[in-house]
C-alpha cells in the first residue's frame, strides 16, 4: 500500500501517536521511492529533529542530500516563527510611516506568542515547500504528533477567512482615508490624522499591502486546494495495535475527515510476529487483534499495510533499506 500510494500521489504527510513510528516509516517510504528513481524530499515538522538522529546527521531548514535521489530538511518552529516574524516586521517597517516604527515593534512582540504563531508560521513553511517542489517528484512530511497535525490541516482555511479579513478591513481604511482626502482643501489636515504620508505614496503603499495579503491568501488557498485533491497529496495514519493509538488514530481521522482531508491509508507498525510465538508473546498478539478489530470496525474502508517489529533498532540508511523491504508484502 505504501509504495502504490506513493508512487500515486506528489506529497504525503506522516501523522500519528508519540513514538508510533512516524519518523521510521516516512523515512523508509521516502528511500524506498528515491532507490526506485523517484526524487525525492523529506521535509521533518517536529521540533524533535528525529530525521537527523535518524540518518545520523546534522539536518536543517536548507535541503541536504541523504542518499542518492533522496534529500532531507527539518523545519523548526520556533526559528519559522522568528524568521516569519522577521520578514513581517521588516515588510511593515518598510510600508507603514516612519512614526509608526514603535507599534510596529509592538504588534510582532505580542504576535510572538499569539494561540496559533507557530502553526500559523509552519504552515507557510510547508506552503511554500509545496508550492516550490519543482526539483522533486514527491515530497514526504514526518510531522510532530497528532493534535497538531490535525491542527495544521485545518489552518489553511481559516488563515484565509482571516487573511481576507484584514484585506477586507484594508479596503474599509482606503475608503475611509479618500473621504478625508476629500474633506476641505488641507489634504494635510486627513492625512495626519491618520499618521500617514502624502497621498501620492499612500496608495502606492496600500496597494503593496495589499499585494503582501493576497499573495498570502492565495498561498494558503492553494495549499488546501492540493490537501483537498486526492489525487495530488495523501494523509497516511501511523499507529500501534494497541488501545490509546488505536482510539487517537480513530479521533484524528475524524478530525481530518472534518477538515476535508480523507485519510489514504494507515499504517500499523511494530506488529508481533505472524508465527512462532507462545505463552505471553502469544497472548499479546491476541490483544493486537482485538484493539485491530477496532480499528477495522471504524475505519475499515482505508486500506492497512502492517508493519512487524524488528528485533532491532532502525537507525541508518542500511536500517531502512532492510525495514522497508517488507512495504512489498
Ligand atoms: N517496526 C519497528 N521495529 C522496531 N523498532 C521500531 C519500529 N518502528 C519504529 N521503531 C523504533 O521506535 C522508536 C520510535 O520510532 P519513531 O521515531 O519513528 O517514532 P515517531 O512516531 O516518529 O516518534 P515521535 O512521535 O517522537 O516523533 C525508534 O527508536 C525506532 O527505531
Ligand atoms: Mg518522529
Amino acid at each position: 500500500m505504501l509504495l502504490s500510494l506513493a508512487s500515486q500521489r506528489s506529497v504525503l504527510f506522516f501523522g500519528g501517536k508519540g513514538g508510533v513510528g512516524k519518523t521510521t516509516v516516512s523515512s523508509a517510504t521516502a528511500l524506498a521511492m528515491a532507490d526506485a528513481g523517484k526524487r525525492v524530499l523529506l521535509v521533518s515538522t517536529d521540533p524533535a529533529h528525529n530525521l537527523g538522529h535518524l540518518f545520523g546527521r546534522k539536518i536543517g531548514p536548507k535541503a541536504v542530500r541523504l542518499a542518492p535521489g533522496l534529500d532531507g530538511m527539518e523545519l523548526d518552529p520556533e526559528k519559522t516563527v522568528e524568521s516569519h516574524l522577521q520578514e513581517v516586521s521588516s515588510a511593515l517597517r518598510r510600508l507603514m510611516p516612519a512614526g509608526m516604527a514603535g507599534e510596529v515593534d509592538k504588534h510582532i512582540e505580542l504576535s510572538r506568542e499569539a494561540p496559533g504563531m507557530q502553526e500559523a508560521a509552519m504552515l507557510e513553511r510547508i506552503a511554500e515547500v509545496v508550492e516550490q517542489h519543482d526539483d522533486y517528484d514527491l515530497v514526504i512530511f514526518d510531522t510532530a504528533p497528532s493534535g497538531h497535525t490535525a491542527r495544521l490541516m485545518a489552518l489553511p482555511e481559516m488563515m484565509s477567512v482571516w487573511t481576507e479579513g484584514l484585506i477586507k478591513r484594508r479596503e474599509k481604511a482606503d475608503k475611509f482615508t479618500a473621504v478625508l482626502n476629500t474633506l476641505g482643501k488641507d489634504r494635510s489636515v486627513g492625512n495626519n490624522m491618520l499618521g500617514a504620508e502624502p497621498a501620492a505614496h499612500d496608495e502606492d503603499r496600500e496597494s503593496k499591502i495589499r499585494r503582501i495579503l493576497n499573495r498570502r491568501k492565495q498561498r494558503f488557498a492553494n495549499l488546501r486546494e492540493k490537501l483537498l485533491d486526492q489525487n495530488y497529496s495523501g494523509f497516511v495514519i501511523v499507529l500501534a495495535a494497541e488501545r490509546l493509538p488505536v482510539l487517537e488514530s480513530i479521533e484524528l481521522a475524524k478530525q481530518l475527515k472534518r477538515t476535508g482531508v480523507d485519510v489514504a491509508g494507515l499504517v500499523v507498525n511494530k506488529r508481533l510476529p505472524a508465527e512462532g510465538l507462545t505463552g505471553f508473546l502469544a497472548e499479546r498478539k491476541a490483544q493486537e487483534e482485538i484493539h485491530l478489530q477496532d480499528l477495522n470496525t471504524q475505519l475499515g474502508h482505508i486500506e492497512r499495510q502492517d508493519l512487524t517489529l524488528s528485533a532491532h533498532d532502525v537507525l541508518g540508511v542500511d536500517d531502512l533499506r532492510a525495514f522497508a523491504r517488507q512495504f512489498a508484502n
